[in-house]
Formats: structure tokens, C-alpha cells, sequence
């Protein structure tokens, strides 16, 4: 299989992997045929890109970080939870911030909550993600598809499983990666309290939007904090997830150091927790490589040079190295094209992953020059040095 751009979708193509909506549900299962009135439809929806099941590339196989099925579930929960403050604020929509605050504080909304079962699950799931996750060796690379209109479910699920499989990497215990799943799961509940429309026009935010947004993970914070199921870890993560280095994030201006020493102190005064590190970092990730209502998805590779120019200002130095080291600019079964010595111009797709050396796969040539389908050969790009790829093409 291989990852195909919406836009060179043609009928008659087989669909490699499901889509799943944002409500978790499956919206076209693999294997489906695709017809006019699918690709218009995907289209329509936002969808940027899909799997393709190719006979030339059968043997490559993209797995899910996750099961499909842990993943519904999560979305699925999320969403449910998500709902609670809602439903409980909707009489004071367009209520100012302090009078949501004094609401959360003061409302049902905690002991709502505190009591729903779709909460309890939440620990449950952190499990499990943890567990399936720890599985891996390596991450894929590539979130879940998404359109710009459901960002916010699927986006709280890719953020957990990057941000795990790199907490592990720096060596934290399996009670800690579930808080900060748990934590990660939820660092966005404050948006849903804040007026839906400015997360999705496409226009540059007011200076007092802007200051509305920045209120979220405050508003998150204050929800969650006190509920024994969250704990403190997690309702910290969602206060501290929009904190930089530099001390310019938000809310409360907090510092990094631009490393990750053991052993680690999780409270600092005046320092972000390394865990809520992570989950900035992990989150920038998903946001570049997601489309947005302003912009398309940007590519892995692409995606590491926008944060490369971050790291030690926005982004902690020792976290992004180490995103190196789990994602692959290349993922598996992406389509790029060849930049450099006599192949120039042709067209492969990544059909290995050389866990040494992330950056430099090996792909399988399927077009030359003239974008003429020719009998496939493989490149080893660690093995020929002199061979560059110029980017992704989706
Ligand atoms: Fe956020």
C-alpha cells in the first residue's frame, strides 16, 4: 500500500486502510473500491490523503501505532467527555472567561464529571494506549487522517501516542506514562469552552481572541483539577501544554532548560514539568502534520524543519532530537521523489525504514522522469549516500 493524495485518487483504486470519522465510527472500510462519488465525498469531507492497495507494493504494510479499534474507543470517550462541560455551560455561552471560570468552579460541571463513566474509562484506555504503544519499536510517522473540521478528538489521540512513545524513551515507568496518556487524552477540554469559531476561521485572531484562546488550558486545568480519577500529574499536563522554553508560551509564562537530566523533578517552581515538555513538542508535531482550516498538512520531513527552527526557543533541544530518533521523516509508504544522480526527477515510494539511520530509507522506484509507470527497483538510501530524496509528494 501507499499513501495517495486525494487528488490523485481514480476510480477502480482499492482503499488500503479505513477512514474513521471523528465521532469514531468507520466511514469507509478497507479494502472498499473507490468510485467517483467516494473520492468527491473524501474531498468534500477535508480529507487530505488515503491508502491505496497497489499490486506493486503489496508487501509494504503501514502499521497502526495503535489498534483501530483502541483508537474509536479513545476518540469515542473523549468526545463523550468532552460533551459534559458543554451541555453544562450552554446557558452561558457567551459568557465572559471569568464567568465560565466561576461556572467550572462552582457548577456541576467537576462533580458531573467526577461521576460520569465515561471518565472512569478514561484510565482504562491511558492503559492500554500505553500498552500497545510500548509494543512498538518505532513510531509510523503518520497521524490519523483528518480534516480540518474534526480536528480536535483525533488530534488529543495522535498527541498521546507520540507523547508516549517518547516519555518511554527518556525512560519514565509505566504509571507515569499513564498519566501523562491521561493527561494528553485531555489537554484540550478547555477548547471546548471557548467559542468553537475561533479555532476554525480561517483569518488571523484578533489580539483579544487570541488572549481568549490562551485561556484554555487554564479553563482545562480548573476542570479537571480535584477529580481524584485525573490526578495532578495529568491536570497539570493540560495547564502546562502551551508552555516554551523561552518562557513566551502560555498561561503562566513557565521556563524550560532545554534538557531532560535524571533524575527528574516533575515540579519546579517556575519551570514546566518534563512531561508537559514532551506533550508541547508531541503536539506542534501533530498540528504541522494535520490540515488546517488555513493551510494543508505539511509532511513529516517538512514538519522537522519548521521544528528544528523551534527547538531551544519553543521547543526543549533534548525532546525534538529524540523525536528524531522515534519518527521517520520518511514514514513507510509515502510517495517522494528523487533529487539528485541519474534517477533524478523519478518517483518511489518508502518501502523500508532503516531503524539506524531514520532519514535515509529504502524506496521502492515506481515512475521515471516522465512520471511513466517502469518495472520497480529499490534504492537503499543509507547504503548510497550520494542519492537524495527532495521531499514528500502527497
Ligand atoms: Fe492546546
Amino acid at each position: 500500500m501507499y499513501r495517495v493524495s486525494v487528488d490523485y485518487l481514480k476510480p477502480g483504486m482499492i482503499l488500503g486502510k479505513a477512514i474513521i470519522s471523528d465521532t469514531g465510527t468507520v466511514l469507509l472500510n478497507k479494502g472498499v473500491k473507490l468510485t467517483e462519488f467516494y473520492i468527491d465525498k473524501l474531498k468534500k469531507l477535508g480529507y487530505d490523503a488515503v491508502f491505496i492497495e497497489d499490486p506493486e507494493t503489496t508487501d509494504i504494510v503501514v502499521e497502526d501505532d495503535i489498534k483501530e479499534q483502541t483508537r474509536r474507543r479513545a476518540i469515542q470517550h473523549i468526545r463523550a467527555l468532552f460533551s459534559i462541560p458543554v451541555q453544562e455551560l450552554k446557558d452561558v455561552k457567551k459568557a465572559t472567561i471569568n464567568e465560565i471560570k466561576k461556572n467550572i468552579e462552582t457548577g456541576r460541571i467537576k462533580e458531573k464529571l467526577a461521576n460520569s463513566k465515561v471518565l472512569k474509562n478514561i484510565g482504562a484506555i491511558s492503559y492500554q494506549i500505553v500498552d500497545e504503544v510500548l509494543d512498538n519499536k518505532m513510531l509510523s510517522g503518520l497521524v490519523s487522517f483528518k480534516r480540518y473540521s474534526d480536528f480536535t478528538y483525533k488530534h488529543c489521540v495522535d498527541v498521546t501516542v507520540l507523547s508516549v512513545a517518547l516519555a518511554d524513551k527518556f525512560l519514565y515507568d509505566k504509571n507515569k506514562l499513564v498519566e501523562l496518556a491521561k493527561g494528553c487524552l485531555l489537554h484540550d477540554i478547555g477548547r471546548v469552552l471557548i467559542d468553537k469559531s475561533l479555532y476554525e476561521e480561517p483569518r488571523k485572531l484578533s489580539k483579544e481572541e487570541f488572549e481568549i484562546i490562551k485561556t484554555h488550558p487554564t479553563l482545562g486545568y480548573i476542570t479537571l483539577k480535584d477529580i481524584a480519577d485525573i490526578g495532578i500529574i495529568a491536570a497539570h499536563i493540560v495547564y502546562q501544554h502551551h508552555e516554551q522554553q523561552n518562557g513566551d508560551g502560555y498561561p503562566r509564562g513557565l521556563k524550560g532548560d532545554n534538557t531532560m537530566p535524571l533524575p527528574r523533578k516533575e515540579i519546579r517552581k517556575g519551570y514546566i514539568m518534563p512531561l508537559a515538555e514532551i506533550v508541547y513538542a508531541a503536539n506542534v508535531y501533530d498540528a504541522l502534520v494535520s490540515p488546517r482550516v488555513y493551510r494543508s498538512a505539511y509532511t513529516p520531513d517538512q514538519a522537522f524543519f519548521i521544528m528544528k527552527r523551534m527547538a531551544g526557543t519553543h521547543i526543549n533541544r533534548e525532546v525534538l532530537k529524540m523525536m528524531f530518533e522515534v519518527i521517520p521523516a520518511y514514514p513507510l509508504g509515502t510517495t517522494v521523489i528523487i533529487s539528485t544522480g541519474k534517477f533524478k526527477n523519478y518517483i518511489a515510494v518508502v518501502s523500508k525504514i532503516n531503524r539506524e539511520n531514520l532519514s535515509r530509507p529504502v524506496i521502492r522506484v515506481l515512475y521515471n522522469d516522465r512520471k511513466k509507470r517502469i518495472e520497480p527497483f529499490e534504492i537503499d538510501l543509507a547504503a548510497n549516500p550520494h542519492i537524495n530524496i527532495s521531499g514528500i509528494i502527497i
